[in-house]
């Protein structure tokens, strides 16, 4: 028996590896419809290579004419658990393929896939969650070199203020790990104050949560959908990859499918089984179905969607003008502000900002005119999605620049990425001397 040189075994081991990896089924080819389930990196592919990559061009050390003086970020915790509720319909889909879909599960056995959702993961940060803070944190200290700084760190000009809810804090204290990590300074311990007044508006807006989250009629529009052609169809071809009547399949049901292939993809980072029952215009159909509900839960389908965020919005402004004011005497005292929440923080505020609004509402019958709307949550808010205003202070008068998930934000009605502060607040002027929390949110007996 001859025997190989061990250099040519190992390197056609190595390449074909390398040919599985980039050919086959690292990432499903729906991740990026997950929407409001979906990773990170599908928003920044070039983080899938280096956690730690920032876009060398938006760097904003020190220049010569302007100095950042503060910066707020807004930011949705990371990586979670499904919720109770998720995973009630993941088993219940799981059960319906056990008992009535013989040959797929049979393929799931083999493939050595076991049920691992519980109900008491409960929404819970997982460890990918941690990292995506852990990761952001440091990527931000990159970029922003003078503003998040080990000394401001120290003397308490970094601020931290988080939701209650145990993933928001999980995650605030994963993002001062990454700080800690960052600057080399184990040991160390920071505060976070826990705020659900500003983090969790909409539990505290009386007429967001009579007139849309106990309101039936509210998300009518995601209803309807469900009874559309295109939803139908979608439920069929599930029925039929998996051989089962099309009378034992519902919306939850196709909803529990997806969030297997998503979850397991988020949190595991496989391409599991599950993945295989959608083709790519399933997906599509699926995430218009649950865009709709972001559209008229939490966006421009009612207008007390973001005006339920007009606490957090005159918080973002009164920090920018104390900023402000503070720089001009010459000592900033709040440097940095990390505020962590929800999607569902984020996207009342940036709806309230004007941004991502396209000319038509998301119905439940545009879906194939809607195809390339720029509302879609998942570019927008996918795990630890961030929100970052930074103020500058310029020989012409203060700047401003907004980012989201680490890109360039452009405000609506503004012709420049790095508008003056006074020309960002005369656009909001309205806002700015009205949008008050406790008349907009209080219920009117009609
Ligand atoms: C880096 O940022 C610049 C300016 O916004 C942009 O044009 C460029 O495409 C970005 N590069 C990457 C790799 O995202
Ligand atoms: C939060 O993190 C702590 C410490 O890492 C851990 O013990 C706890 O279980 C976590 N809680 C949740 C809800 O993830
Ligand atoms: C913290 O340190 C920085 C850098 O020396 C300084 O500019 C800032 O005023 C200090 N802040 C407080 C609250 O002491």
């Amino acid at each position: 028996m001859i025997l190989k040189d061990p250099r040519v075994i190992f390197s056609a081991y190595l390449s074909f590896s390398l040919i599985t990896c980039l050919t086959c089924c690292d990432i499903p080819r729906i991740a990026t419809y997950f929407g409001t389930k979906g990773r990170y990196e599908e928003v920044n592919t070039y983080l899938i290579n280096d956690k730690l990559a920032v876009n060398e061009t938006l760097i904003r050390g020190a220049s010569s004419t302007c100095s950042a003086v503060h910066l707020t970020a807004v930011i949705r915790h990371g990586t979670r658990y499904p919720t109770t509720k998720n995973v009630k319909k993941m088993k219940d889909f799981y059960n319906l393929v056990q008992s009535n879909a013989p040959d797929w599960s049979h393929k799931l056995n083999q493939s050595l896939w076991k049920m691992w959702y519980t109900e008491d993961m409960d929404g819970r940060l997982v460890q990918k969650g941690r990292e995506d803070h852990t990761n952001l944190a440091k990527r931000l200290a990159k970029y922003f070199p003078t503003l998040i700084t080990e000394e401001n760190l120290r003397n308490g000009s970094i601020k931290f203020i988080t939701s209650s809810k145990h993933r928001c804090v999980n995650s605030t204290i994963a993002f001062k790990t990454g700080l800690i990590e960052y600057f080399g300074i184990g040991g160390e311990e920071f505060d976070h104050e826990v705020n659900d007044a500003l983090m969790r508006f909409f539990d505290a807006c009386a007429k967001w949560v009579a007139e849309v989250e106990k309101n039936k009629l509210a998300l009518k529009e995601v209803d309807l959908f469900n009874g559309t052609p295109e939803m139908k169809r979608t439920a069929e071809k599930l029925a039929d990859r998996l051989q089962v009547p099309y009378s034992q399949l519902t919306a939850d049901s196709v909803e529990g499918a997806l969030y297997l292939c998503a979850y397991d993809f988020a949190i595991k980072s496989i391409n599991s089984l599950w993945c295989q029952l959608f083709d790519e215009m399933d997906a599509k159909v699926i995430e218009y179905a649950t865009d709709l509900k972001q559209f008229w839960k939490r966006s421009y389908g009612h207008e007390i969607n973001s005006k339920s965020s007009c606490a957090l919005f005159h918080d973002l402004f009164k920090r920018l003008d104390q900023a402000a004011s503070d720089s001009r005497s010459g000592h900033v005292s709040e440097a940095v502000t990390i505020q962590v929440g929800h999607a569902e923080t984020l996207l009342p505020l940036l709806t309230l900002l004007g941004l991502f609004k396209d000319i038509e509402p998301l119905t439940s019958t545009n879906f194939a005119t809607q195809a390339d709307r720029i509302f879609r949550a998942g570019r927008i808010v996918p795990y630890a999605a961030n929100l970052v205003v930074v103020l500058y202070n310029c020989p012409e008068g203060f700047r401003l620049e907004a980012r989201l998930n680490e890109k360039p934000l452009r405000l609506p009605k503004l012709d420049t990425d790095f508008p003056l502060f006074d020309d960002v607040k005369r656009n909001y002027a309205e806002l700015l001397q009205g949008c008050n929390p406790k008349t907009e949110c209080e219920l009117t007996n009609v």
